[in-house]
């Protein structure tokens, strides 16, 4: 079985083959990636305009090499797994009709995948790991602590009830006058800097449910940086490492709670699972890393390359649902907004 993925819900227009192996995991055979960050880095951010015209121009021509990567032509694939939102819906639309037309063309099954159910699925396509599993998912738009039971059964723990994790990061970094995207940049500056120089609040932190609240430290950042502009490097370092050392305690504390919440409902789970963009941060991976084991737990996050968003994660999606014969029709629509987790209920 091997399935096309396609990827265009924010800055990142991507197509990839993945075939399941046959130790459980997926084996990738084509991941072609093309990101937009140059087009977007004077704007500071991502802009929709841009982002679809920019995901029109080079879509045909990257699944055209995906497909030539893994030494196949269309005929041979079976699906077309395509992420039908949440996203930027400019993108999604552009993902979704050339999915639809390739499906049509070919006669193929087309797989509507949510992106962020694709993300949430990386640890098996990567790892093989089998259900249950706590995910933290933490990108740019999302930040949510999810009890993932089986594919399509998937109950969020908790959420924020303000910005996302990434968004903190790249608010901080504009903040700061680094670039875009800002975590990479955050980490890399908090590497030099004194996570101890400022002692910024921990939002949430002891709360009986695992929800974040970023936007009161970023703010207290803001304060901080305003009282000694100007900013030499190291005020900027020091301040880097201050706010990453705040979002490390947070996320270990609320991952503490989620896992206590996982046990009561779901029993004991196979692993901690981090995927979304931000779960290529080395600092929030190394913490994590230990408070699994010492949970007892392996902890799992996909490789640098399958962190931020790519078609292979699509692609497996789509296996996961094949094989369940979840399958799609041409009516399905792009969603900028879809909620992938049912909230759990309130005990
Ligand atoms: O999943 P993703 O590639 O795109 C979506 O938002 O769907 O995540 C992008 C987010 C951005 O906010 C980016 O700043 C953040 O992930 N990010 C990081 C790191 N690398 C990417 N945040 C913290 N540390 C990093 N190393
Ligand atoms: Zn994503």
């Amino acid at each position: 079985m091997n399935v096309l993925g396609i990827e265009t819900t924010c800055d990142e227009t991507a197509a990839s083959i993945v075939m399941p192996g046959e130790d459980g995991r997926g084996r990738i055979l084509s991941n072609e990636v093309l990101s937009q960050i140059a087009e977007h880095a004077a704007y500071g951010g991502v802009v929709p305009e841009i982002a679809a015209r920019a995901h029109v121009e080079v879509l045909d021509r990257l699944v055209a090499r995906a497909l030539d990567t893994a030494g196949m032509s269309l005929s041979q694939v079976d699906g077309i797994a395509v992420a039908a939102g949440p996203g930027l819906i400019g993108g999604v639309l552009i993902g979704l009709v050339t999915a639809k037309t390739l499906a049509l063309v070919a006669r193929k099954p087309l797989i509507a995948v949510n992106h962020l159910e694709a993300h949430a699925l990386t640890a098996r396509l990567t790892d093989g790991i089998g259900f249950p599993y706590l995910l933290l998912l933490a990108s740019g738009g999302h930040t949510q602590l999810v009890a993932v039971k089986g594919v399509g059964d998937y109950v969020r723990l908790g959420t924020t009830v303000d910005d996302a994790i990434g968004e903190a990061f790249d608010k901080v970094a504009k903040l700061l006058g680094l670039g875009y995207p800002g975590g990479p940049e955050v980490e890399r500056m908090a590497e030099t800097g004194n996570p101890e120089r400022f002692a910024l609040p921990r939002p949430m932190l002891g709360r009986r449910e695992p929800n974040f609240s970023l936007s009161g430290l970023k703010t207290a950042l803001r304060i901080e940086a305003e009282r000694l502009e100007p900013l030499s490097g190291a005020d900027v370092a020091d301040l880097c490492a201050s706010f990453q050392a705040a979002v490390v305690d947070v996320v270990v504390d609320r991952v503490r709670v989620a896992l206590r919440e996982f046990g009561a409902m779901a029993g004991h789970p196979t692993a901690l699972v981090a995927a979304g963009g931000v779960a290529a941060n080395g600092a929030i991976r190394r913490a994590l890393t230990t408070q699994a084991n010492e949970a007892g737990l392996a902890f799992v996050a996909p490789p640098l390359s399958l962190c931020g968003d790519n078609g292979a994660m699509i692609a497996w999606a789509g296996i996961e649902r094949l094989r369940l014969g979840l399958v799609d029709d041409l009516t399905a629509p792009a969603r900028a907004r879809w909620p992938f987790a049912e909230a759990a209920a309130v005990a």
